[in-house]
């Protein structure tokens, strides 16, 4: 293990390309002749025209000889100026490509050698539609005074925001000073490294922030609005607009647990500071794992602290997904699947096992669900899918979640528990830190580790797992203890005769905690559309139209929808457009619009409401609801 260790470090991240050819489908980089190490940017953010103005010198290690030219991702980018350890240098964008954008080629003034190093410096400005900001009115805000602009990269929207290697097989570090009107407050995904007047205009604010741990492109972030912020542990404030912020610090309370549980479980935690930023709740995501600042969508602020989970999870990328990285994005399921799996052991720690296991099988029921959507012979279904000319955003399920984590569950199983499999995730963790990985060589370090059980290994149908569309080849056995009372409750509805219907009573859903709920009713949209009468009765019985619990109100919406109750539709219109959560949006749009009667009324409402969405999500809606250009 030390030696696999050290051969890779003598070589640096690139010294596996002999094992892995060095290529990204989902990039135009140059990446086996150059690799940035350090970025510095200047912001100037712009909120009448929607832009960014900026400045980013790019520190670049050359890695062959006769180095004379590099190519860069860019998206929607107008390029002013370009130098080369400040020289004027040629540079040109080319064709532009309908999601990864336009290649700008470099050209250098000057010939570099293997183990040189450049400074490549571009002045430039992002476009106001650019895919990875939002850029939000003041009546879009909780405090309806001031706008907000918020950046969203992963997977691969970085190029809209920085002209850069816009790969996860490229980390570094990186710095940044970004000017703000003088009300408003800019955070990134770094340090905080102080302010100060912007020397250039007095009603502007300059915040500085500092990258000290090497990262990939995808997790630069940033944020600028009305935020305050409150203390929530030794390294977590919780930032939001002030409308929040006291139900945030209460729901993220356990946040420091989460970090000691999960430091006990990986190693150190790395990235020094853990704050977390609530956003508006047009954010697309339920949660993003920007290095010392995880950004949540407000739908998480339940007001009972179950939705714990989200946190955990990003938490959890604090290892495997930032300090461990995929290194291309069909690799996604080492960042994901190895996530969940750390959430769970979380869980486990901090609750018990039979809520791990709970968890497992609706992680399973999740993924039997978008296997359902994708189809079962579609190849996005695989583990690891070929993404060559493939949108990462279109590509995006539950697969790489769930499929990851049955794996690792059922290599678990096979490897002798819980304890000892993650003995192999803290050493993979070790191994590969600082660095990123490729499924082989994940499997390869598994061999290496379990040594003593290759027999074992060898009957998994790797194949299967991983290059094979569909459910996987073994289904994990799952203790059943809590997802009892939701099966038992889900038949009682689908079996119940209209006869049977008065023998529901409020009682039912007392005997389930809010996790269960959420169970109940996942479990109900997999069966059959209950009759109208059945839903109704539903609603009189458990007043579920009250329910404020996003996740709970999400399905319970779909459900209605389904057994084509016409008052719902409204209701789930609202829904779909008053948060902007991809995973409830998109599936409530396309309820309604599978409900032939609203068809109509679905695409309305999403054109009407099209110009305030996040730009992925619209995208995606519109595809969705079958709506071009
Ligand atoms: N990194 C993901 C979000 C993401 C993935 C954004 C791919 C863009 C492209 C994040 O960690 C995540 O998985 N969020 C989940 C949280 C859930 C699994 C607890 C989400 O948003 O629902
Ligand atoms: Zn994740």
């Amino acid at each position: 293990m030390c030696g696999l260790k050290s051969i890779r470090s003598a070589s640096g991240v690139f010294s596996v390309s002999t094992m892995t050819p060095v290529s990204d489908p989902s990039s135009f980089s140059s990446l086996s002749k150059c690799a940035t190490k350090h970025l510095n940017l200047i912001y100037h953010v712009d909120f009448d025209r929607h832009v960014l103005k900026g400045k980013v010198a790019l520190t670049v290690e050359v890695l062959e000889d006769k180095f004379s030219s590099l190519t860069l991702d860019s998206k929607d980018l107008k390029i002013f100026k370009v130098s080369a350890n400040g020289q004027a240098a040629q540079f040109a964008l080319g064709t532009k490509h309908k999601f990864k954008g336009s290649p700008l080629e470099i050209t250098l003034p000057f010939e570099l050698s293997r183990g040189q190093h450049v400074i490549v410096e571009i002045e430039y400005e992002t476009s106001p539609s650019a895919t990875a900001l939002q850029w939000l009115t003041p009546k879009q805000t909780a405090g309806k005074k001031h706008p907000y602009l918020f950046s969203q990269c992963q997977a691969t929207h970085c190029r809209t925001m920085v002209p850069c290697q816009d790969t996860p097989s490229v980390k570094h570090t990186y710095y940044a000073q970004v000017s703000v009107p003088r009300e408003l407050v800019a955070l990134m995904s770094a340090l905080r490294d102080g302010q100060e007047p912007d020397p250039s205009d007095s009603s502007r604010v300059i915040y500085r922030f500092r990258q000290p741990v090497p990262m990939p492109s995808y997790l630069i972030a940033i944020v600028v609005g009305a935020l305050e912020s409150r203390e929530i542990g030794p390294r977590s404030r919780v930032w939001s607009e002030k409308e929040y912020v006291d139900e945030a610090a209460f729901e993220f309370s356990e946040t420091e647990t989460m970090l000691k549980t999960a430091e006990s479980l990986a190693g150190p935690y790395v990235w020094g500071q853990y704050d977390l930023l609530v956003l508006p709740p047009s954010f697309p995501y339920g949660g993003m794992e920007n290095p010392c600042l995880t950004f949540v969508t407000p739908t998480v602020l339940a007001g009972d602290r179950s939705l714990a989970g989200v946190i955990a999870h990003e938490i959890s990328h604090s290892w495997t997904g930032n300090l461990v990285t995929n290194r291309t994005w069909e690799h996604f399921w080492l960042n994901e699947g190895h996530t969940v799996y750390i959430e769970r052991m979380i869980a486990r720690s901090m609750e018990s096992e039979q809520l791990r296991q709970f968890k497992g099988i609706g992680g399973w029921k999740e993924l039997q669900e978008s296997v359902k959507q994708f189809g079962a012979n579609n190849v996005l279904t695989n583990l690891v899918p070929n993404l060559h000319e493939v949108d990462t955003d279109e590509a995006f399920s539950s697969v790489p979640y769930e499929k990851g984590f049955a794996l690792l569950y059922h290599l678990e199983e096979l490897m002798g528990g819980p304890e000892v499999f993650m003995g192999f995730v803290k050493s993979y963790i070790q191994l590969f830190a600082y660095g990123s990985a490729t499924t082989e060589e994940w499997k390869n370090y598994l061999f290496t580790y379990f040594k003593d059980k290759v027999e074992i290994l060898n009957k998994v149908d790797w194949n299967g797992w991983m290059h094979t569309p569909g459910m996987p080849p073994v289904k994990p056995q799952y203790d059943t203890t809590m997802a009892d009372a939701c099966t038992a409750l889900c038949q009682r509805w689908v079996k119940a005769k209209e006869e049977d219907l008065t023998c529901f009573t409020e009682a039912d859903l007392k005997k389930l905690n809010s996790p269960q709920l959420i169970e109940f009713m996942a479990l109900l949209l997999q069966e059959e559309p209950l009759p109208l009468l059945h839903v109704k009765k539903m609603q009189e019985v458990y007043q579920l139209n009250g329910v404020k619990n996003t996740e709970v109100r999400f399905r319970w919406l779909r459900i209605c929808v389904r057994a084509h109750w016409e008052e719902a539709v409204p209701l789930a219109l609202k829904m779909a457009t008053e948060q902007g959560r991809m995973k409830f949006t998109r599936p409530l749009f396309k309820e309604v619009y599978n409900f032939s009667k609203y068809s109509e009324e679905a695409v309305k409402t999403f054109k009407e409401h099209r110009g305030a969405l996040h730009p992925v999500t619209a995208m995606l809606v519109a595809k969705d609801l079958k709506i071009d250009g």
